[in-house]
């Protein structure tokens, strides 16, 4: 689909909600608290809660802190199934891989099972990749055709300093699919070129999206994603645009500190 320049966010869009915390870490713990509880909820009332993972940086304090006893033990693993929002077409065990630091900071040391962790598998040509992991998805949210109604219960989405989320990077085709929920990307920067990305399509479909973005390297382009709505063409991270769900932001003060106005 051609992107036509002009294309903006112009609608009304509900001002986002938006939570700014002392540090990275009280921004961390923030996110954990909210996991944990929508993680009760989700298997309370449906029995099982589906998280898709962002990968980088910044989510490894979290992750971390998901994995202490004070978090760990509020949530039933049991019933808890993990997907990744994106991946970097390397081995698992590579440096650079988003299941690999998962793993290292949370899922080696907690007590889920293989069968509910499922990775996007960046051994394999991307684009095969792509395609095994939406029928993957396809299967595990019951939609063979088309669009979800509804996919996780959440998404933890981050943003770097371009504006991109997941590998959804600017000016690249995955930002403006409309079909597909899983597609091969090429990187505009190191550290991995080729990776694998679900699309807004899934994304959007999402009961909670959860955007975590901290330091300072950050404050300009939150200041952009956040207080320019008709920036064109958008950034990927402005077209994040839940169908049904909530959009919660959580951020340090380095990363809110272009930002005009008050938040909570
Ligand atoms: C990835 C991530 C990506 C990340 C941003 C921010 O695979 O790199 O999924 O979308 O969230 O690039 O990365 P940092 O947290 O490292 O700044």
């Amino acid at each position: 689909m051609h992107v036509h320049e002009t294309e903006t966010l112009s609608e009304t869009v509900a001002a986002p909600k938006v939570a700014i915390r002392s540090h990275a870490e009280a921004a961390a713990r923030e996110a954990a608290e909210r996991i944990a509880t929508l993680a009760g909820a989700a298997i309370s009332t449906r029995g099982r809660f589906s998280i898709a993972l962002s990968g980088g940086d910044t989510p490894g304090p979290l992750y971390s802190l998901l994995a202490t006893p004070a978090f760990a033990s509020r949530m039933d693993w049991s019933r808890i199934d993990v997907f990744w929002g994106d991946e970097r077409c390397v081995a698992p065990d590579h440096p650079e891989s988003n299941f690999r630091m998962a793993c290292a900071r949370m899922l080696d040391h907690v007590p889920i099972a293989p069968g509910h962790v499922h990775r996007i598998q960046g051994e394999r040509e991307p684009h095969e990749a792509a395609h095994a992991y939406e029928r993957l998805l396809r299967s595990y949210f019951g939609a063979a055709e088309g669009p979800p109604e509804r996919s996780f219960d959440l998404v933890l989405l981050g943003m770097g300093v371009d504006g991109h989320t997941a590998s959804l990077f600017p000016d690249t085709p995955p930002v403006t699919e409309t079909r597909r929920w899983v597609l091969e990307s090429h990187a505009s920067q190191p550290p991995v070129i080729w990776r694998v990305t679900l699309t807004p399509v899934v994304l959007d479909a999402a009961d909670v999206v959860m955007i975590l973005v901290t330091g300072a390297s950050k404050a300009e382009r939150l200041r952009e994603a956040l207080e320019d709505p008709t920036r064109s063409p958008p950034l990927p991270i402005q077209r994040i645009r839940p169908t049904h769900g909530a959009l919660a932001w959580i951020v340090d003060a380095a990363a809110a500190s272009w930002l005009r106005r008050a938040r909570c």
